[in-house]
Order: structure tokens, then C-alpha cells, then sequence
């Protein structure tokens, strides 16, 4: 492994950072974390391999053949997509079916960009208005390979350009990437998550879930169109959750169960670019109870994105109750983001004034921040972490622990609002004196480096 250097050449209107070292061993590309968690293609002697027709060109649609042979893969078998080949989807597919299949993918699978066709025909959640391109669904489903799966997002990102996902008008949906549900023992091993139009991966009302060695990037050839909303990992109802050893590249939440989720363990996840590693968000919808509980999320790196370690809840007129439960976020290593630890009860776009009056109804207890590193993008100035507690909800035993990370504007400050516990480090109010000259300086530091050119 090369020694690590980020080169942070970045002016600041107080301080200037001149070099960070990124920790010994911590991979800075694609590349470079296939090369330290190595995965190998296993193909299993034991079970029935079934192979079917690739595609010639872009638009020679072989739907029909991957569903027949999940159908004949079905009940002990291995559907098998070789590396150099490629599979075009231009049709929704029920895959709901499933019982002890595998996929073993080393080829690329690929989704048409017809966008209006995926409009109108794409399988649809209520939550959020998503569409999805299949639904994949029943027990002991295992999808694993060097190969990719590939949801041809560019023409949807420049469709999409200017548009919010959480506008209640905002008519352009787009699908997300893969989709599950009532899925008892899913694993998805090995593949490239790429290009998704919208969230990369939605799991409702499974259990059992793992991705291991999995690598999810979404990158826009278009300045003027980015990645929206390609959340790695997004989920609703699940319990036993398991992430270990992902590389995320992609423009929203790096990993973020949302409403019930219990069980849920990540360790090592590198994140570029990304909103963070969130819980939630959660208490989206009038009257509906959301919860999640017992979760420990170790050894993440985040570099050139939003927030570091997130907790955000709902609050306004309409909003549902709930709580967050047993939360660990711990060994958090930070470059160029804007706090590193945010617990949010104002979410999403209101102003303090109607958060005021209409506050969060989810409970936050139990919420450890342990052994968090590294350095802030000064977006906030001196404040690196902001805790607030809604006065309508219990907030309860929120900690920070070994908490060192720095901001380029000068001396880091923490800021906490309607906590009324010690939080085991010192911290202000946003608006006390020393809250506002903490969030004052307005400094900047450059972009993480990675290497050029890189291998994503
Ligand atoms: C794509 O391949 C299919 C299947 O071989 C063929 O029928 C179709 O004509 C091809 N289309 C183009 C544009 O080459
Ligand atoms: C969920 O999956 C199980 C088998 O895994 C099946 O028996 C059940 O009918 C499915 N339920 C729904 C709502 O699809
Ligand atoms: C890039 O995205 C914009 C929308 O922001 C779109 O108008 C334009 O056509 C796209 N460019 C290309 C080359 O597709
Ligand atoms: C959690 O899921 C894994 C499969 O990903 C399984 O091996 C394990 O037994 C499950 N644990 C519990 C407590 O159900
Ligand atoms: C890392 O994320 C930033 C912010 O989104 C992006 O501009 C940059 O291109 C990403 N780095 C690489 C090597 O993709
Ligand atoms: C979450 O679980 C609660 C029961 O605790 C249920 O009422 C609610 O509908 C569930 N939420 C979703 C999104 O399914
Ligand atoms: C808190 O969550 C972790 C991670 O799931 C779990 O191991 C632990 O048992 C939970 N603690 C309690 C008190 O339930
Ligand atoms: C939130 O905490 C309050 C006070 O302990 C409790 O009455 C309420 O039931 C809790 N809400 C939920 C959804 O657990
Ligand atoms: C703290 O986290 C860093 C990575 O962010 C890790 O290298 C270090 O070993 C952790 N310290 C402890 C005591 O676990
Ligand atoms: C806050 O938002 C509400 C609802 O959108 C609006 O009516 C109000 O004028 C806003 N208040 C301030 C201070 O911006
Ligand atoms: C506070 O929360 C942490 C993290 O969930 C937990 O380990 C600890 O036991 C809790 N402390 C108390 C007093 O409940």
C-alpha cells in the first residue's frame, strides 16, 4: 500500500491546513480497496449453473432469459453471467419467487435508459414516490461476482437536472437500483453498484440481509447534472442488517435505514462525496410510528461530503412520531466535511421557526460518537459537530467520546441545543455568544485529493 497523502492546498480566511495524511492503509480509490479486501469470484462446485443468451447491443433486451433462467436457477441452483458479457434489462421483472438461488455475477447487467418507458412501467413504493426497475424477493438469495450492475443513470441525471426528489410536486421519478422485499437471507457479495438513476439499493421488509466487498459509485459526465439521491444503501422495515467492506463514491446518503430498522451493523465503509452515514431519515409521515434500534457502525471514512455520523427526524405540521434507539458510531475518521457529528431534529427544509412550533416527535436515546478524527470542510466555521434535541421529544445519554476533530478555521467548538445532560465534551448553544463566533469564520479547505487519474 502507497503511503497516503492528501495535499489540502486550501486557503482559509483563518486558518490554512497546509498537508493530511490520510491514515496508513486506508485505500484511496476503487482500486486500491479491491486491492486491500481482495475478493475472489468463487464458482460452487455443488450446484446446478444455468447460462443464458447476452445481449448483442444496447437496446437487444434479454429480460425474458434472465427470468426463466432465475426460474430454472430457482431451488439449489446458480444462475451464472460471465465476465465480458453483457446483459441489457428493458423490461420491469417480478423476482419475488426466489428460494436458494444464486447469481453469480462477472459480467455487467445493465438497464435501458429509456426514461419515459421506466416511467410508465416501473413497479412502484409509496414511500417517497419511488419506481423501481425490479423487485427481487423470498429466501436465501445470494447475488455474488466481480461483475457490475449498472443503471445507465446518466440520461436520468440530465432528465432530472434542477428537480428535488422530496418537491411533493417533483413529477420526474426515477428507479432505484435494486430493490427487495420479504427477503429473508440476502446477500449481495463482490458486484459494482453503479450508475443508479435514484437510491442504489431499497430493502423493505426483509431480514438477513449482507452486502460484503461491494463497491457503489454513481459519476456524472455532466457538471451540470450530478448524482442526486444515490443513496448507497436506503431501507424500510428490516432487521439483521450487515455491511462490511464498501467503497461509496456517489452524491447523497452513504448509508441510511430509514423507517424500522433493527440490528444493523456496518463495519468498514469508505464514503466520498456522500451525505454521511445516517439514520433516517426517520418521522416523515402524519401519525405512522417509525423506530431504530441497536446499531453499531465502525471503522468509516468520509471524505468531501455533507455530514460525517447523522441522525435526522422530522419535525413540522404533519410529521409522524417514533424513536432512535442504541446508536454507535464509532473509529469515524473525517476529511473535508461539514459536521462530522449532526443529530437533526429539524428535518427536512423547514425554518426554525416552524420547527419551533411544530418539533420532532422521535426520542433519541442512548447515542454514542466514539473516536471520531480528522477535519471539518470549515463550511461551519469552528463548530464541527451540532446536536439538537427537539423540546417535544426525550433526548436522552447522547455522548461524544475521544471526540478530536478539527476545523480549518481554528479551535473546534461543539454545538448542542436542548440537551440537557453532559454530553462528555464541552459544547455551547447555536445561538449563545460563543455559538455564533464558532459558526462565524467563513474558511474553506480543497477537495481531498485522490489520485489522478483515478480509477473510478
Ligand atoms: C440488436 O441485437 C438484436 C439481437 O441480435 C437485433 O435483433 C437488433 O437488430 C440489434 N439492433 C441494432 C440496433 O443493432
Ligand atoms: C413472503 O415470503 C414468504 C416466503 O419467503 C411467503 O410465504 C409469503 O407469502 C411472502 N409474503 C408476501 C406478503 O409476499
Ligand atoms: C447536461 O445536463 C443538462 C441539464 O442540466 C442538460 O440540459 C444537457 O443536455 C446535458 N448535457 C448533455 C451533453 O447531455
Ligand atoms: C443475521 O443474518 C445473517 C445472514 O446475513 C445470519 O447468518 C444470522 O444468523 C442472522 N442473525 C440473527 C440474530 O438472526
Ligand atoms: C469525491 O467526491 C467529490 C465530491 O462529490 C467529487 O467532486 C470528487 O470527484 C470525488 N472524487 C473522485 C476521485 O471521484
Ligand atoms: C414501522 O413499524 C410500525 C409499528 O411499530 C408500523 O406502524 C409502521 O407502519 C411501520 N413503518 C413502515 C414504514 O412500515
Ligand atoms: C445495542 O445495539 C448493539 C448493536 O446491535 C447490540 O449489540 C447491543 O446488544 C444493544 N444493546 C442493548 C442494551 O440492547
Ligand atoms: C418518547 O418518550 C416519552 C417519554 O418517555 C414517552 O412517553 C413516549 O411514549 C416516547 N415515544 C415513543 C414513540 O416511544
Ligand atoms: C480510532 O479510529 C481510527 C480510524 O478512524 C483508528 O485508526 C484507531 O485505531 C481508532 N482508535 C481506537 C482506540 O480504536
Ligand atoms: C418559516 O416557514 C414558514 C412556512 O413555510 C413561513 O410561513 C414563515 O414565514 C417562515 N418564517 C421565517 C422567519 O422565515
Ligand atoms: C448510553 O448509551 C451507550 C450507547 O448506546 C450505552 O453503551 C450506554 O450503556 C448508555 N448509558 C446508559 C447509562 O444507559
Amino acid at each position: 500500500m502507497k503511503t497516503s497523502i492528501l495535499a489540502l492546498l486550501a486557503a482559509a480566511a483563518v486558518g490554512v491546513l497546509a498537508q493530511v495524511e490520510i491514515p496508513a492503509g486506508v485505500p484511496r480509490s476503487l482500486e486500491e480497496f479491491r486491492e486491500k479486501h481482495q475478493y475472489k469470484s468463487r464458482k460452487s462446485c455443488t450446484r446446478k449453473t444455468v447460462r443464458i443468451r447476452s445481449s448483442q447491443n444496447a437496446t437487444d433486451d434479454i429480460s425474458d432469459a434472465f427470468l426463466q433462467g432465475l426460474k430454472e436457477a430457482n431451488h439449489g441452483g446458480t444462475l451464472y453471467l460471465p465476465k465480458g458479457h453483457t446483459y441489457m434489462i428493458g423490461k420491469p421483472l417480478d423476482l419475488t419467487f426466489l428460494n436458494d438461488v444464486h447469481v453469480q455475477l462477472d459480467g455487467t447487467i445493465r438497464f435501458t435508459n429509456d426514461t419515459p418507458y421506466w416511467q410508465a412501467n416501473a413497479y412502484r413504493h409509496p414511500f417517497q414516490n419511488s419506481i423501481m426497475f425490479w423487485k427481487w424477493g423470498g429466501k436465501d438469495i445470494k447475488i455474488h461476482g466481480t461483475g457490475v450492475l449498472d443503471g445507465n443513470g446518466q440520461r436520468w441525471w440530465n432528465e432530472f437536472a434542477g428537480l428535488e426528489i422530496l418537491d411533493p410536486t417533483n413529477a420526474y421519478l426515477r428507479p432505484v437500483l435494486f430493490y427487495a422485499e420479504n427477503a429473508t437471507g440476502l446477500d449481495i457479495e463482490g458486484i459494482h453498484l453503479k450508475d443508479s438513476p435514484c437510491w442504489t439499493t431499497f430493502i423493505v421488509t426483509s431480514k438477513d440481509i449482507a452486502f460484503r466487498d461491494v463497491a457503489c459509485t454513481a459519476e456524472s459526465n455532466n457538471a451540470t447534472a450530478l448524482p442526486k439521491n444515490t443513496d448507497f444503501f436506503d431501507s424500510l422495515n428490516v432487521e439483521n442488517v450487515t455491511v462490511e467492506r464498501a467503497w461509496v463514491n456517489i452524491g447523497d446518503d452513504c448509508f441510511s435505514p430509514k423507517s424500522n430498522a433493527s440490528g444493523v451493523h456496518v463495519d468498514t465503509m469508505y464514503c466520498n462525496g456522500t451525505h454521511g452515514a445516517s439514520m433516517g431519515s426517520i418521522g416523515q409521515y402524519a401519525g405512522e410510528k417509525s423506530i431504530i434500534e441497536d446499531v453499531l457502525i465502525e471503522n468509516v471514512w468520509l471524505l468531501n461530503g455533507q455530514h460525517g455520523a447523522r441522525l435526522k427526524t422530522w419535525a413540522g405540521p404533519d410529521v409522524g412520531y417514533g424513536y432512535i434507539n442504541n446508536v454507535t458510531f464509532r473509529n469515524f475518521w473525517n476529511a473535508n466535511n461539514e459536521y462530522a457529528a449532526f443529530l437533526d431534529s429539524c428535518y427536512f427544509n423547514i425554518n426554525e421557526t416552524t420547527c419551533a412550533a411544530y418539533p420532532s416527535q422521535v426520542n433519541i436515546t442512548n447515542v454514542l460518537f466514539q473516536n471520531f478524527t480528522g477535519y471539518t470542510s470549515g463550511k461551519y466555521g469552528r463548530a464541527v459537530a451540532r446536536l439538537t434535541c427537539s423540546p417535544n421529544a426525550v433526548c436522552e445519554n447522547i455522548t461524544l467520546e475521544d471526540f478530536h476533530v478539527t476545523s480549518p478555521c481554528g479551535a473546534p467548538v461543539v454545538l448542542c441545543d436542548g440537551l440537557t445532560e453532559d454530553i462528555g465534551v464541552p459544547c455551547v448553544k447555536a445561538a449563545s455568544v460563543e455559538g455564533k463566533a464558532a459558526l462565524k469564520p467563513a474558511c474553506t479547505t480543497a477537495m481531498a485529493a485522490l489520485p489522478e487519474p483515478t480509477p473510478w
